[in-house]
């Protein structure tokens, strides 16, 4: 079932609570998918990275193949909010005055641990992936970190657009007076004359500092189409038939059809057997008892149970094991 999924979409999402198993359910389904003939491209997006470890080899900011069919990657929040710094950093030295260039280098050091940066670098990111994924491959598989930090990021882009919105709104006025400056004067002598406060100048640049928020604007845009383009897109929930995790999904699938992103498909992951002597006879009774209010909460959504292996899943040989369950 998962992996019909993964054949009718472009883009897949695994979210849910810290442990539950995204990182293996991700990589089995994009392994299923790469040996059902697919190209596929399995992102990682959390900072605590694992696909790493899950395939035994390193796995950097740049894809690398790991298998026939499957390229993977690992997004660095840090490198990715540095290299984003960078290049506001060096667009505000080539527009602003040499004098102001230690005060900008100041306050971009500071930007870098602001709330949120990691986010939106991470976004931004998570945007060219897409955007430069989408043709190339057949399935782009992402890997999030748990719940909340994932919910946020899924409804970020609109967030970031809205922001940057605001930003260009009062860019735009500014841009409208200068035109107004350049019609009434067409002297080139008023270049640095002050009118109204600002020098024709200093209203080039923020025209210029303009186009930077707008083309960022249009990536936030691009991302949100895709994101909740259900014909493409599906976001499924990962989790164990536990009191915890059953809540937090019927949360964050509130959250995420707030979001308009439509979750397809619900992994109950690490079942307990039924039939494997008393104890877990019971553990599974207990499930059930936790499945019946996902059930309940969540009536139309498809759910797919992976039992509990006697083992860690560890490498492709395992995951192709578990995958063959898909
Ligand atoms: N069906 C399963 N049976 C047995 N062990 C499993 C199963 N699924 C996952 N595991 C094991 O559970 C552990 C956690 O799995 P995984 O790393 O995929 O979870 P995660 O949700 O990605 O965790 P995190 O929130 O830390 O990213 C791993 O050791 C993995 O091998
Ligand atoms: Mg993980």
């Amino acid at each position: 079932m998962l992996l019909e999924l993964a054949k009718s979409k472009k883009i897949l999402f695994f979210g849910g609570k810290g442990g539950v198993g995204k990182t293996t359910v991700s990589s089995a389904t994009a392994i299923a998918r790469a040996n059902a003939g697919g190209k596929v491209l399995l992102v990682s997006t959390d900072p605590a990275h694992n696909l790493g470890h899950l395939f035994d080899r390193t796995i950097g900011s740049q894809s690398v193949r790991i298998a026939p069919g499957l390229d993977a990657l690992e997004l660095d929040p840090a490198e990715t909010a540095s290299n984003h710094l960078k290049e506001i950093s060096e667009s505000l030295h080539q527009l602003m005055p040499v004098n102001l260039h230690g005060e900008i280098d100041k306050h971009i050091l500071l930007s870098k641990d602001a709330p949120g940066m990691h986010e939106a670098a991470l976004l931004e990111r998570v945007a060219s992936v897409v955007e430069e994924g989408k043709d190339e491959y057949d399935l782009i598989v992402f890997d999030t970190a748990p719940s909340g930090h994932t919910a946020r990021l899924m409804v970020l882009p609109e967030m970031m657009s809205a922001w940057t919105e605001g930003l260009i709104k009062r860019r735009e006025k500014a841009d409208r007076f200068a035109e107004f400056v350049r019609e009434l004067g067409r002297d080139t002598s008023m270049e640095d004359k002050t009118i109204g406060g600002a020098t024709l100048k200093e209203q080039e640049r923020e025209s210029q500092i303009r186009r930077i928020l707008l083309r960022r604007r249009r990536k936030f845009e691009n991302l949100r189409e895709h994101i909740v383009d259900a014909d493409n897109t599906s976001f499924v929930i990962v989790l164990a038939a536990e009191r915890l995790p059953v809540l937090e999904t019927i949360e964050l699938h509130e959250q995420l059809l707030r979001a308009n992103i439509a979750v397809e498909c619900l992994v109950v992951n690490k079942r307990a057997p039924a039939n494997s002597g008393e104890f877990l006879k019971e553990r599974h009774a207990q499930e059930e008892l936790h499945l019946k209010v996902l059930n309940h909460a969540l009536p139309g959504i498809r759910r797919y149970d992976i039992p509990l292996q006697s083992q860690d899943v560890l490498g492709i040989a395992a995951l192709e094991d578990l995958a063959r369950n898909l």
